[in-house]
């Protein structure tokens, strides 16, 4: 599926990057082939735009910010968040041309990271018990660019068969190559998949799952929310709640913003957030290296769909038919760079 191409993914919302990198003033993203400019208003809460001056074209993300508005940094051109030009220095009593605006979106903060939907959103982003709970710490993991595709990582988080191989390396178990599959329930928002998984536990990761033992397991309750996000609540018998939450932003057809996010019910002293963090990248390394291989928009061969001989493709295939549903209540045909 070339995503750009797919005017109803425009109707969602993505989160695009932290929040505090805003600090730093105005910040560019690619979100569906659309470049944007983000900013800090003064307030504190954060604005989007279209990262092109009406001008002369300047990047305003090059520019800067100035109480709540944006400056094109070439003439100095200023817009405010409605996407109006309210100033430009060069005038002294001529009026503003009307046309003199940019194009803006839909932005807001929530979880630490700045959220943008280019049209008017079908659902609001979710919510989850964990924020702003105080038994949970919440922990920033990712904010990186992938060459893949975002439904190619979000097939890959509801895929219990690359484990063994995948990730050999940390907690995949090799010798026993035969995957547990996931209960599917499907929802409103897409579906919840529920499984208990064996899992080798090196001592890198027996704080992480509050075990000693060279095995544990992990009981999944993994969400999709369609499009591009998922929640995977584990469970540890040690009674260690791991939530984390991904997000495969469209940054284009073939690339990804992969956020990554986690909320834990134990505390720093416990495990900490360094330690946390040095595990999920080493394994979410062994995903990127694969992923980057795999092409980008090519559909689930057709034969596997109907076959479904293996069970562990099954939440890749209902995601496919979900998103295929949303296009075609949308009027939209799936649109692909090759045959499938
Ligand atoms: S190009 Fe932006 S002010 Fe001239
Ligand atoms: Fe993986």
């Amino acid at each position: 599926m070339l995503v750009t191409q797919q005017p109803v993914l425009r109707k969602f919302w993505y989160a695009v990057m932290e929040m505090s990198k805003l600090d730093a003033g105005p910040q560019p993203f690619m979100l569906l082939g659309e470049n944007i400019v983000l900013w800090k208003k003064s307030d504190g809460t954060p604005a989007a735009a279209r990262d092109r001056c009406c001008h002369r074209t300047a990047k305003l993300s090059k520019g800067y910010v100035e109480g709540d508005n944006i400056v094109c940094g070439y003439h100095g051109w200023q817009y405010d968040c409605s996407g109006a030009c309210v100033k430009i220095p060069q005038f002294t009593n001529e009026k503003i041309p009307p046309g003199a605006r940019i194009d803006t979106y839909r932005c807001q903060e929530k979880f630490g990271y700045v959220w943008v939907a280019l049209d008017e959103p079908l659902v609001p982003v979710m919510d989850t018990p964990e924020e702003g709970n105080p038994e949970y710490r919440r922990i920033h993991q990712f904010d990186e660019a992938w060459n893949t595709g975002a439904l190619r990582l979000m097939e890959n988080s509801f895929d219990t068969a690359h484990f063994s191989f995948v990730h050999k390396g940390t907690f995949g178990q090799f010798e026993q190559p035969k995957p547990e599959f996931f209960d599917i329930r499907e929802t409103d928002y897409g579906f919840e998949a529920e499984t208990i998984i064996t899992i080798n536990n090196p001592p890198q990761s027996h704080r992480i799952t509050g075990s000693t033992e060279p095995t544990t397991k992990r009981h999944f309750k993994n969400q999709w929310h369609l499009p591009f996000m998922r929640r995977l609540g584990l469970v540890y018998p040690s009674g260690i709640h791991h939530t984390i939450f991904t997000c495969a932003t469209p940054i284009d057809d073939r690339r990804i913003q992969i956020i990554q996010w986690l909320y834990r019910n134990d505390t720093e002293e416990q495990c900490p957030a360094a330690l946390l963090n040095e595990w999920d990248v080493k394994v979410v390394a062994e995903d990127k290296v694969i992923l980057e291989s795999v092409d980008a928009d090519a559909p689930v061969d057709v034969s596997r769909l109907a076959e479904e001989h293996m069970k562990s493709d099954r939440p890749g295939i209902i995601m496919r038919k979900r998103l295929l549903a949303l296009l075609k209540e949308h009027g939209e045909k799936e649109v692909f760079s090759q045959a499938a």
